[in-house]
């Protein structure tokens, strides 16, 4: 079969003016298969963001990447940018313009997409926020993003990422910011918009109980590699490598021990 996304032995380096080289990500190989959501965790630092922002042709200055090959629906692409993947950050405020409405950051991802009239854009943009579980949406459209909640905000995040037209969603540490209920529920839809949707999803953390319980498949980062990778059951249940085991127990302390918040 042939997946949707394929990456062979991607490196990331970190190479500065005046000092040597750092290798960030050691080649690490990617089969992104249509329908799936994938789990990458790994403990901060240990470069799950370089990978994945190197996937979208968005590395910060001083930060190289490079592959044997990217592929999509087996056809080689050139540039990791051209790939068809969006991407939601831990902290949405740093991706909206707190000078901007939710109205308009949805507009401006549709009308990249096509022109349409600013009434035919808000029609979209409502449909939209219902899709990802956003009430009143005709009233969110006219607010700004100071003014919703964390949750309220990464769900903005993931419906403009959808309105990308992208066919994997890259959602790292997407609940990270929030608390434990409105984790469950960020983590729910993105759950619900796989299974209606059939989108594709990358789910990254630094915690297993986020990822253990809603990826089909999942690989453990260490240092810039894989260490692990196998079914989520395989990983939680009969993990193999002991950097897997201490992530599991860590996991098993912060489940404890947390009051839930509405949003
Ligand atoms: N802008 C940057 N320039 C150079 N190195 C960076 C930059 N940002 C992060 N790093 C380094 O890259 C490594 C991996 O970071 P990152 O991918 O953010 O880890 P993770 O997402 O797993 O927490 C870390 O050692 C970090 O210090
Ligand atoms: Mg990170």
């Amino acid at each position: 079969m042939t997946e949707l996304i394929e990456v062979r032995h991607l490196k990331v380096r970190h190479v500065p003016k005046k000092a040597a080289a750092k290798e960030l990500v050691k080649g690490i190989d990617l089969s992104i298969t249509k329908g799936r959501i994938i789990g990458i965790i790994g403990e901060s630092g240990s470069g799950k963001s370089m990978a994945m922002k190197a996937l979208m042709g968005l590395l910060p200055e001083g930060v190289q990447a490079e592959s044997q090959s990217y592929l999509f629906d087996g056809q080689a692409v050139k540039d990791a940018a051209d790939l068809p993947i969006s991407m939601i950050f831990q902290d949405p405020m740093t991706s909206l313009d707190p000078v901007r409405t939710v109205g308009y950051h949805l507009r401006e991802v549709i009308f990249r997409q096509q022109k349409l009239s600013k009434a035919a854009c808000d029609q979209l943009a409502i449909q939209q926020l219902e899709k990802v579980g956003i009430p009143q949406p005709e009233q969110r459209l006219k607010q700004y993003p100071h003014e919703l909640s964390g949750g309220m905000r990464q769900r903005v995040m993931i419906a403009m990422a959808l309105l990308t037209n992208a066919q994997v969603l890259i959602a790292d540490e997407p609940t990270t910011a929030l608390d434990v209920t409105v984790q469950a529920q960020i983590l729910a839809l993105i759950q619900q918009l796989q299974e209606e949707t059939e989108l594709t999803v990358i789910l990254v953390s630094h915690d297993f109980g986020v990822v253990a319980g809603m990826c089909d498949e999942v690989h453990v980062m260490l240092e810039g590699q894989f260490v692990e990778s196998g079914s989520g059951e395989d990983i939680f249940y009969r993990p193999q490598h002991p950097y897997t085991k201490k992530l599991l127990q860590a996991a098993a302390f912060v489940e404890e021990d947390q009051g839930g918040a509405s949003l």
